[in-house]
């Protein structure tokens, strides 16, 4: 069983949308033997059709905007990606996934540096200190100044990173990036075809000149002193404890640099890490089965109603058509076609192991969050809401149809697509998502599914701060104060909703016993 989850890397690609998180992920499945289109991205057919492409296989699938996984065998490595949707108005979906992962790999435009989504999405990492790699992509063509690059990422993403390869010019010089790790100089061919021969050099001697010419060999020579002299020596246990990110350099379009990254990848990434639950910390390579659900998709395909559970196996070995027990609802299930998903095939499985992902037909049983076990009561902690961006009251539109909406927004509350809240004081619920698309799925879902129909009225918010204290007058005299602005989030917790920054910012200040967060779990 040790072996079997020591050689699982269970991780999710991030990228600001357009950085080439597609690109990368298409590699990384050529290098698994899961697609063999080689040299895979030809044309924008080809790419539409790549399995990694989400909205698209999604639309063939008829499921709904989601997560979706996919696995390969690398080496000795089982490696499982968990893919995220490119939109970032389904950036719930992706903060949720990143609690199902061990480590991550961020990607980021050479040229466009460290986007807003990017920024977001390592606070999550940093929030649980996933190991992070980061692969700066676009090489190919004009990038910003890699020493400028490194300082931005250590700025903006508040990680301290170190090379392990590095860039030969960027655009139309680029050469190629040197190995720093394996001290091997690899030569960018501009092919989509073949994936460019490492050749072995010393820095040192006339050979590098010989490749790349006497002025870069020089350069080089400097930039890689200079990388030794300011950044320490890369560490794997301070990039386990997620305080550095080692850097790649490389352009996935052209197959480059990639496989460096997945070497290094499968080899320092961690395998299934212990996962905390409300009542004990539970390690993977126990015995028993354990898991979560931590996605849940939906089929807006009428013909095929039901929806998908991911479950994240968090201890022992799953196994098709063993009872597990839905600690939520104290009931014992069986699960005959749990499935397991190789790039576009989806095959049911027998048995999965700690890290392993394995869908569950759902319908209507799940809820994000949920756990299954042997038998044992517990409850997996960290799957946090974060404040939702975007507020609308939610309103019937059809006074014939009030059960069915309400039945509606349950369920959809219960896959995650959006947040809930309950005004405290005039009773009107608010949903609260990241953005607007949001509101349009829902709005449709409820419509299609539940037939019922809704009808959106704003209401101006800027956030939902969870709120907690060790005074419980002074708590009490801010609910009374800010009574308008109370509400109930679905687990009955007390939310503030401030109407604008000043007006948080003015709350702080008076009731400084107050902690406001802007996600669930502190
Ligand atoms: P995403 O999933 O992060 O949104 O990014 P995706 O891989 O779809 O890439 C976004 C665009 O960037 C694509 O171009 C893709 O071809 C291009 N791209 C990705 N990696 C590289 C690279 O290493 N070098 C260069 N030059 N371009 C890269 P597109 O115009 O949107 O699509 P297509 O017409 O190229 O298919």
């Amino acid at each position: 069983m040790n072996q079997e989850i020591e050689r699982r890397r269970t991780f999710a690609i991030i990228a600001h949308p357009d950085a080439g998180k597609t690109s990368l992920t298409e590699k990384l499945l050529l290098f698994g033997g899961q697609i063999q289109v080689a040299g895979a991205v030809k044309s924008n057919k080809i790419k539409k059709t790549a399995t990694s492409d989400w909205m698209d296989i999604e639309k063939q699938r008829g499921i709904s905007v989601t997560t979706s996984v996919m696995e390969f065998d690398y080496n000795d490595y089982k490696v499982n990606i968990l893919d995220t949707p490119g939109h970032q108005d389904f950036a719930e979906d992706t903060y949720r996934t990143l609690t199902a992962v061990d480590s991550v790999i961020i990607v980021v435009d050479g040229a466009k540096g460290v986007e807003s989504q990017t920024r977001k999405l390592m606070e999550v990492c940093r929030m649980r200190n996933t190991p992070v790699i980061i692969f700066v992509n676009k090489m190919d063509r004009e990038a910003k100044d890699p020493f400028d690059l490194l300082d931005e990422l250590e700025e903006e993403l508040v990680i301290q990173v170190r090379p392990l390869t590095w860039p030969i010019e960027s655009g139309p010089r680029f050469r190629g990036v040197y190995n720093i790790y394996e001290q091997k100089l690899n030569l960018f061919q501009p092919s989509k075809q073949v994936v460019t021969e490492k050749v072995e050099v010393d820095i040192n001697t006339e050979e590098l000149d010989n490749h790349i010419g006497s002025d870069l060999a020089d350069k080089l020579r400097g930039e890689l002193e200079l990388i030794d002299g300011v950044y320490p020596e890369f560490n794997v246990e301070e990039y386990l404890k997620g305080d550095v990110a080692p850097v790649f350099f490389g352009s996935a379009l052209n197959n480059f640099g990639v496989q460096e990254l997945l070497d290094c990848f499968v080899e320092i990434a961690p395998s299934p890490r212990p996962v905390t639950a409300v009542e004990r910390t539970v390690n993977p390579d126990e015995s028993k089965f354990t898991g979560f659900i931590f996605k849940i998709t939906a089929n807006i395909d009428p013909n095929h109603r039901s929806c998908v559970a991911f479950c994240k196996v968090c201890s022992g070995k799953f196994t098709r058509n063993i009872p597990y027990l839905h600690v939520r609802h104290n009931k014992t299930m069986r699960f005959s076609s749990p499935t397991q998903f190789m790039a576009q095939r989806k095959t049911t499985v027998d048995e999965a192991w700690a890290g392993d992902i394995i869908g569950l037909p759902d319908n209507g049983t799940f809820k994000i969050g949920d756990t299954l076990t042997e038998g044992e009561n517990l409850h997996f902690k960290g799957l946090p809401s974060f404040s939702p961006e975007m507020f609308k009251y939610i309103e019937n539109a059809d006074p014939m149809k009030t059960k069915q909406l309400n039945k509606g927004i349950d369920q959809l509350m219960d896959e995650g697509v959006a947040q809930l809240f309950v005004n405290q004081f005039n009773g009107r619920k608010i949903i609260g998502t990241v953005g607007q698309l949001q509101f349009e799925v829902i709005q449709y879902r409820l419509e299609n599914e539940y037939n019922a129909k809704c009808r959106w009225e704003p209401v101006s918010l800027y956030k939902a701060c969870w709120i907690e204290s060790d005074d419980p007058e002074e708590l009490e005299a801010f609910k009374k104060r800010k009574y308008q602005y109370m509400a109930k989030d679905r687990e009955g917790r007390d939310v503030f909703l401030a109407d604008s920054g000043y007006v948080l910012q003015m709350a702080q200040m008076d009731f400084k016993h107050i902690k406001f967060h802007f996600t669930s779990e502190f």
